[in-house]
């Protein structure tokens, strides 16, 4: 079988990636290890920059998203038992969207089922060969048979456990890796959220978050232990402890139920440079890494995205090379200053066991001159609201 594009990975940035190409009128076949109904049911991100939105309607699947989502115009930070807001929208000008990956993932997956586009789901031991020649191919197993696909050009988006980065070879690939010795116990349930907008929560217990999906969905997260086990934390334990963590009024008017996810996350800040080699791209979780503190992991995949779908139809539309060739810088301008972002927000916000009483009072310092700064907080809003995209000069 031929292709233009081959994609490994059918998450958020495979499937947006896809699209886009097919839009523009590249053929590309995409492969997913896992069955669209455990695609369909992952919960992980819930926070979008304007430029995710832009591009998802660009994309084409941004009708549910543009109706159902929630605009926050603020943010909550609490410390010391007290919350402050930080006016997003006074800041910055901009907003921020709330709309679950789940759901993201959703409408691309039936965007797709319209348009007949190539998915092969549940493609089994996929394997990269010939990245540096002309028809670098895609080998797979679907149902016990052998496949093989011949590509122009490969994208690996199959996240941060995916097979694509570990194609490149070790003396070509630098990696950059930080790792937190805590993670996040996240819960999902039918309530309403305790707030209309985001709260962070910096705790002597450690750091919570109050998120939502939706105005009678929300998601909790606890900073646990690195190898916490989901087991032991039953709703009644999740829902006390959260309490505990926040202030004395959102816990007051803190609605519990039936958890409907409960899962475990680990932290870590991860960059693979470059994010090409030879025939291959790497976009999203397979080439870096944040802790979710600042919102950034899915907004980073879908700006790689628009960068790489940029760069391939300029490829195919007037054989120019000169954004193929500058795709990994230009990714990594970005996601640099996200990364800094997510690493400071999280050491803002989180107890980090090992911290000195010294570190300990520099935290709260920094805590403090944030709610008495305007220059802090408009630092502080433009990053989390997403800094803005570097045009690509294509004229
Ligand atoms: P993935 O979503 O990991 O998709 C990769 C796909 O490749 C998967 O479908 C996988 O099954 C497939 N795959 C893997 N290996 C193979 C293989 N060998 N062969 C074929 N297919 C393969 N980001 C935000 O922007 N905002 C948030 O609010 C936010 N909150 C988060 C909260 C949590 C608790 C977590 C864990 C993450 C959060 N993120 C957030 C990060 C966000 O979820 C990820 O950055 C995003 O999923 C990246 O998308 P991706 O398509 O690059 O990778
Ligand atoms: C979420 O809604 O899941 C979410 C929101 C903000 C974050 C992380 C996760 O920083």
């Amino acid at each position: 079988m031929r292709t233009q594009v081959g994609i490994v990975g059918g998450g958020p940035a495979g499937l947006l990636l896809s699209r886009l190409l097919g839009l523009a009128g590249i053929e590309t076949v995409v492969l997913e290890k896992r069955t669209p109904e455990y695609l369909r049911a992952r919960v992980r991100a819930g926070l979008l920059e304007q430029g995710t939105v832009d591009l998802l309607v660009e994309a084409g699947v941004g009708e549910r998203l543009l109706r159902q989502r929630l605009c926050h115009d603020g943010v909550e930070i609490a410390f010391d038992g007290r919350r402050h807001r930080l006016d997003l929208k006074g800041l910055t000008g901009k907003i921020v969207s709330v709309y679950g990956q789940a759901e993201i993932q959703k409408d691309l997956m039936t965007a797709h089922e319209a348009a007949s586009s190539n998915i092969v789901y549940e493609a089994e031991d996929v394997s990269l060969h010939g990245l540096m020649g002309d028809r670098p191919q895609l080998r797979y197993h679907k149902a016990g048979e052998a496949h093989e696909i011949s590509c122009d050009f490969i994208a690996g988006c199959d996240g941060f456990h995916g097979v694509s980065r570990q194609a490149i070879p070790q003396e070509v690939i630098r990696i950059y890796e930080r790792t937190y010795p805590f993670g996040w116990l996240g819960i999902l349930s039918d309530t309403r959220p305790v707030n209309h907008e985001l709260i962070y929560c910096n705790h002597e217990r450690g750091f919570a978050l109050c998120t939502m999906r939706s105005m009678s969905r929300s998601r909790y997260y606890l900073q646990v232990p690195a190898d916490e086990d989901v087991a032991d934390w039953p709703d009644a334990r999740f829902w006390s402890e959260l309490k505990r963590r926040i202030p004395a009024d959102a816990a007051a008017a803190l609605e519990t139920g039936t958890s409907i996810e409960k899962s475990v996350a680990q932290l870590r800040s991860f960059v693979a440079e470059p994010l090409r080699h030879g025939r291959l791209f790497l976009a999203g979780d397979a080439a870096h890494i944040v802790p979710p503190t600042g919102a950034k992991g899915l907004n980073l995949a879908a700006t790689d995205v628009r960068f790489l779908s940029e760069a391939i139809t300029a490829h195919y539309r007037s054989g120019r090379t000169d954004l193929m060739e500058g795709y990994s810088a230009r990714c990594l301008a970005r996601v640099w200053k996200a990364q800094r972002f997510s690493w400071w927000m999280t050491a803002l916000t989180h107890r980090f066991p090992e911290a000195s009483p010294f570190e300990r009072r520099a935290q709260a310092a920094e805590l403090s001159y944030l709610i008495s700064s305007k220059a802090a907080q408009t630092a502080l809003a433009e990053n989390y609201v997403g800094l803005p995209i570097a045009s690509t000069a294509l004229a």
